[in-house]
């Protein structure tokens, strides 16, 4: 380098500016390039952002449209178990009224007349054993048909056998009442009603299952009922609620005597306990208990649901208790509530406001 002139120090000097503009604008050139990459990034994430976002939003929407629709078809299906069970019950409601409307005539002649039977009947066996005493030696005539008639067996059978005509039209009569009680179609609206007079119409239409028959040995209903006023309720759909509650304990008290057929020392005797009260000034208690064979956790939470049954094709149509559910809660703005344990039985709490 020594060596080299001034000139030429000059135009190496020159040549490395130069070399250096061009480093320079290469720099700026590769920096703007750099830059413009840059922005186009942000532009595409940016985009991607707001795809991303808009497909967050239709996932959202389509999430709420499906639970729109999943709710919409669980209303639909809650409406058609209600439709059915109205239809099978106002069915079922209409019969009865309609047998008990027809029964209740003739059932009256025979309830009425049976009284005074039994008093006529009673009046002539006095007059007769009257004539017996005053005149004790029959002429031969009277003496032969009192013998070929064998009055004194037919006067006592007579009276035994009135006694029995009369205890059955009792019968008649208390099962025709309770038929209208439990139709109560000329109750479909709103007023006060006594809820023990329905709980036992209702008890009255199922004596035939409660009662022993076969080898079943009978369920045992254990009634508290407490001092209840009048409650203001459509009483034939509550009617329907104690019907649907107490055909299920029956069932299942009696699926657990199937169950432990095998072993009948095993067999708890089924018993039903029905309690009422008043629990405080807004709201009267019933609860209705079996000692049935209970529920796991998992079917007591879907008794509610509509078509949840656990029962044979045929047996089960698992609308009991969806519709007794719609009744309480919707229809009463009441409560609903059923604790159940498995092997030990269960309890269906109702709790219905005194006024609405
Ligand atoms: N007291 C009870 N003990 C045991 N299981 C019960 C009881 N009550 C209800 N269940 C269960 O709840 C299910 C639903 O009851 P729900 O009354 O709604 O329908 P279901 O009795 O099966 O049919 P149905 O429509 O004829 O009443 C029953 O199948 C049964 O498994
Ligand atoms: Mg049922």
């Amino acid at each position: 380098m020594n060596d080299l002139s001034y000139e030429q120090l000059q135009q190496r000097v020159k040549d490395l500016e130069k070399q250096n503009r061009l480093l320079q604008k290469k720099l700026e050139r590769s920096e703007s390039n750099r830059q413009q990459l840059e922005d186009s990034h942000e532009i595409q994430s940016k985009l991607l952002n707001r795809i991303i976002q808009g497909l967050e939003q239709s996932r959202a929407e389509a999430e709420a449209r499906s639970h729109e629709l999943q709710e919409a078809f669980n209303n639909l299906q809650m409406m058609q178990a209600t439709l059915i069970e109205y239809e099978k019950m106002s069915a079922l409601g209409v019969l009865v009224a309609g047998i008990a409307h027809e029964i209740n005539n003739p059932v009256n002649f025979i309830h009425g007349n049976i009284y005074y039977a039994c008093a006529y009947v009673q009046n002539l066996v006095d007059m007769l054993s009257l004539y017996q005493k005053t005149y004790p030696e029959p002429d031969e005539q009277i003496q032969a048909k009192l013998e070929e008639l064998e009055i004194e067996f037919v006067v006592n059978d007579l009276l035994r056998l009135l006694i029995s005509i009369r205890n059955g039209s009792d019968r008649i009569s208390d099962i025709v009442l309770g038929l209208r009680t439990f139709s109560r179609l000329d109750e479909a609206e709103y007023k006060k009603a006594n809820l023990h007079d329905g709980l036992d119409s209702t008890l009255m239409l199922l004596q035939h299952r409660l009662k022993a028959h076969g080898d079943f040995p009978g369920i045992t209903v254990i009634k508290h009922y407490g001092k209840l006023p009048s409650i203001p309720c459509f009483a034939g759909q509550l009617n329907q609620v104690f019907m649907n509650i107490l055909v299920n304990a029956i069932d299942a008290i009696e699926e657990r005597y199937i169950r432990q057929i095998s072993d009948k020392n095993q067999y708890n005797p089924g018993w039903i306990k029905i309690d009422t009260s008043i629990v405080d000034t807004k709201w009267v208690r019933i609860a209705i208990a079996d000692n049935g064979l209970g529920m796991s956790e998992q079917t007591r939470q879907k008794i509610f649901n509509p078509f949840f049954t656990t029962k044979p094709v045929g047996k089960g149509t698992g609308l009991g208790m969806a519709i007794s559910y719609q009744i309480i809660i919707e229809k009463h703005g009441g409560k609903l509530d059923c604790f159940t344990q498995v092997a030990q039985g269960t309890e269906f709490v109702i709790h219905i406001p005194l006024s609405r």
